[in-house]
């Protein structure tokens, strides 16, 4: 990939023109990094200073010049932001509508277990979230939940199968299932061994590697939609709808939406970001 760095001799002169310039150099949307901006910008500093680099235009250069540099720089766009039960709205129709129709759909087709993957997981908060959602609030007999959840950052991916949270990443949990799911050691809630089960964490880069399918329900929330360019998020949209079951649900970020050459995804509730994959046969 060329950085045209004549043509941003002129402007380069803040983090947020760099950020604005370098973004879609790489694959990524600046709209998606606008509040986060801060964050970014400043582990861009301490980069800087690290290589003794004062200005961004001479940081370009360096980019251009080591490409080594351009995977340290990806990791500095790593947002992790997430909490259990991000979106109760969501959490209610997977409730309500989504795991009742999987279920029932199951039960017709004699099938034993319904696959879930939770792209983009973090430090599991949402594989736990629908981890105790089906086992208290559904548990439907002879019917398993498989959780596969992925992950670039081996970092947060630790945490995961570590289980252990602060107590505001859990402010968002219904009362009931935090007793039921967590131990208190000091300030951190510990995730109980039983919920563990049936849960595969994965270290895989999405644009490279994505888990087996066929899924029933894929989260992709608040990640390639929201981060990624659409000449990078939309072949991997196609991607993942190749790997779900008809009549499956794909839910994204309740500030993301699904781009609308993406017919054969029907929204199911207006303004809820859960859609089912129809296919006209
Ligand atoms: C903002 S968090 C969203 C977490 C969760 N899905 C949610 O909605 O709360 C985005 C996550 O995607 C992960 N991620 C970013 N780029 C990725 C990639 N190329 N492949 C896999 N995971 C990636 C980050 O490490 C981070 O944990």
């Amino acid at each position: 990939m060329f950085i045209c760095l004549l043509c941003t001799f002129i402007v380069m002169k803040s983090c947020h023109e760099f950020l604005q310039h370098i973004l879609p150099e790489l694959g990524y949307r600046w709209a998606g990094f606008r509040k986060v901006r801060r964050q970014v910008c400043r582990r861009i500093h301490n980069r800087m200073q690290e290589l003794d680099i004062s200005n961004y235009l001479d940081y370009l250069y360096y980019i251009e010049e080591n490409s080594a540099e351009r995977e340290t720089l990806d990791r500095m766009l790593d947002i992790t932001i997430t909490r259990f039960w991000r979106d109760k709205g969501v959490y209610a129709i997977l409730e309500q509508t989504v795991f009742p129709d999987l279920i029932e759909s199951a039960r017709q087709e004699n099938r034993t277990n319904i696959r879930c993957w939770s792209a983009g997981c973090c430090n599991g908060e949402e594989a736990y979230s629908i981890q105790l959602l089906w086992q208290h609030r559904l548990s439907p007999e002879k019917l398993e939940l498989e959780i596969i959840a992925n992950d670039l950052n081996p970092t947060v991916l630790e945490r995961a199968r570590a289980g252990c949270y602060p107590e505001g990443a859990l402010k968002d949990l219904p009362d009931e299932l935090l007793e039921k799911g967590f131990e208190r050691k000091d300030s951190t809630y510990v995730i109980k061994e039983r919920y563990k089960h049936n849960i595969h964490f994965l270290e895989q880069d999405i644009r490279t590697e994505m888990p087996g399918g066929p899924f029933d329900i894929i989260l992709c929330r608040n990640f390639i939609l929201t981060y990624f360019d659409r000449t990078v998020s939309e072949p991997l949209l196609s991607k993942m709808l190749s790997l779900m079951q008809k009549g499956g649900y794909f839910i994204t970020g309740s500030t993301e939406s699904i781009p609308p050459s993406f017919g054969d995804l029907k929204q199911i509730k207006k303004g809820e970001p859960v859609y089912k994959l129809i296919v006209n046969q």
